[in-house]
């Protein structure tokens, strides 16, 4: 009898319904299309209205995946969630996905690694499912970034087009303190359903995961946490401390050098190499970052699924949507080589090997 291995079963994404591109940003932000597209290949990204909260995304990307799966919410023993924009300080976002779904009580465990928060809850998947905790694992990747964008409601409704506008010329200054950082993201969801089987060579098979937090103040989010007392004042929301701060060229240095480092190694530790695979899914954060990676992987295009053109940077969400869309393409049948690959704030990053 081969061990049992986590198999995918099945995917499922959630974007929500307002697409921004470059020229309406440039409404709200002093920016330009060519800017956008030249430095970070970003195109389009989509936003939530507001009050729609990382839990109503992710619930509709995970109802998606287990109706792709054929398998009811009910059967599901385990749900992990990664986001780094919970719906509240606490509880956490998967006790919200789990009442949403109507599941029974279940372990539901949050995991916070930003942008390789998706990773690590596939190397937790593997983990529940080998050690026979789990045999049927919803991991949900889910962000909505708009929550941490600090415009104004008018401004949101000049970027729509609902209010003619212009902005006052303070409040363009204002946004555009932001603009390298806010241009790239978007929101969006991705989950996926594994089930414990025997597999025979298939399944989740090997993770290569780091974290570093000497690397903490290159991107951070300053206030709002129990450093301070209390966790947040309009203090620091005037100062813009509940923003993200990032050193965008000190992250762009890491991403091009880690992500295939782990890539390297997570395929040598199964008797790999870049040769083998089939496809490769990186983390989307600009699309620079992963033609370079694709450059020192020696991998053509046809291996390489980047979709940052289209949503951003969804943080969590961005390997299974990536990932649910390459599979929809016919890019990864079933028996192919996978390798998944990120890179985010903590510092986090790693590498997931899967024959899907
Ligand atoms: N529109 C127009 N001009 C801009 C914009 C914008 N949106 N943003 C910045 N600029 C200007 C700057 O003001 C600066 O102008 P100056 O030369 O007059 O001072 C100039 O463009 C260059 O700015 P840089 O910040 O140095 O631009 P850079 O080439 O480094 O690109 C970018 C910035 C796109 C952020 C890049 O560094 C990057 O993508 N880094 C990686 C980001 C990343 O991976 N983040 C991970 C997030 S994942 C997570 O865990 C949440």
């Amino acid at each position: 009898m081969t061990e049992a291995r986590a198999l995918l079963v099945g995917t499922g994404i959630c974007v929500p319904p307002l697409e921004v591109d470059n020229v309406m940003l440039s409404r709200i932000i002093e920016t330009s299309d060519e800017w956008i597209r030249e430095r970070s290949g970003v195109v389009t990204r989509y936003y939530v209205e507001a009050g729609v909260s990382s839990s109503d995304l992710g619930a509709q990307a995970a109802r998606a995946a287990l109706e792709d799966a054929g398998i009811g919410a009910d059967e599901v023993d385990y749900l992990v969630c990664a986001t780094m924009t919970p719906d509240h300080y606490f509880p956490g976002t998967g006790t919200l996905i789990q009442q949403k779904l109507g599941m029974r009580p279940l372990p539901a465990l949050d995991i916070r690694q930003q942008c390789a928060g998706f990773a690590y809850g596939l190397q937790m998947v593997d983990a529940l499912i080998r050690s026979g905790i789990a045999r049927t694992v919803l991991l949900v990747g889910t962000d909505v970034h708009t929550s941490l964008m600090p415009f104004s409601a008018r401004t949101f409704e000049v970027l729509h087009g609902r209010d003619p506008g212009p902005l006052s010329p303070e409040e363009l200054e204002w946004n555009s303190r932001f603009r390298h950082l806010l241009v790239l993201f978007g929101d969006g969801a991705g989950a996926m359903v594994f089930r414990a089987a025997e597999a025979n060579g298939r399944g989740i098979l090997a993770a290569a995961l780091y974290g570093d937090g000497n690397h903490r103040d290159i991107l951070y989010v300053p206030g709002g946490g129990s450093q301070r007392r209390p966790f947040v004042t309009c203090e620091m929301i005037q100062a813009a401390e509940t923003v993200p701060v990032m050193d965008g060229r000190a992250v762009f240095k890491l991403a091009v050098t880690r992500m295939p480092e782990a890539t390297l190694e997570v395929l040598r530790r199964c008797g790999y190499s870049a040769a083998d695979l089939d496809l490769v899914i990186m983390h989307q954060a600009n699309l620079r970052i992963n033609e370079k990676a694709q450059q020192v992987l020696g991998l053509p295009d046809e291996k390489v699924h980047n979709n940052i053109q289209k949503y951003g940077n969804t943080t969590s969400a961005t390997l299974p949507l990536a990932f649910h869309e390459a599979r929809q393409a016919g890019k990864a049948p079933a028996g192919s080589l996978v390798a998944f690959t990120a890179l985010g704030a903590g510092l986090h990053w790693g590498a997931v090997l899967m024959r899907v």
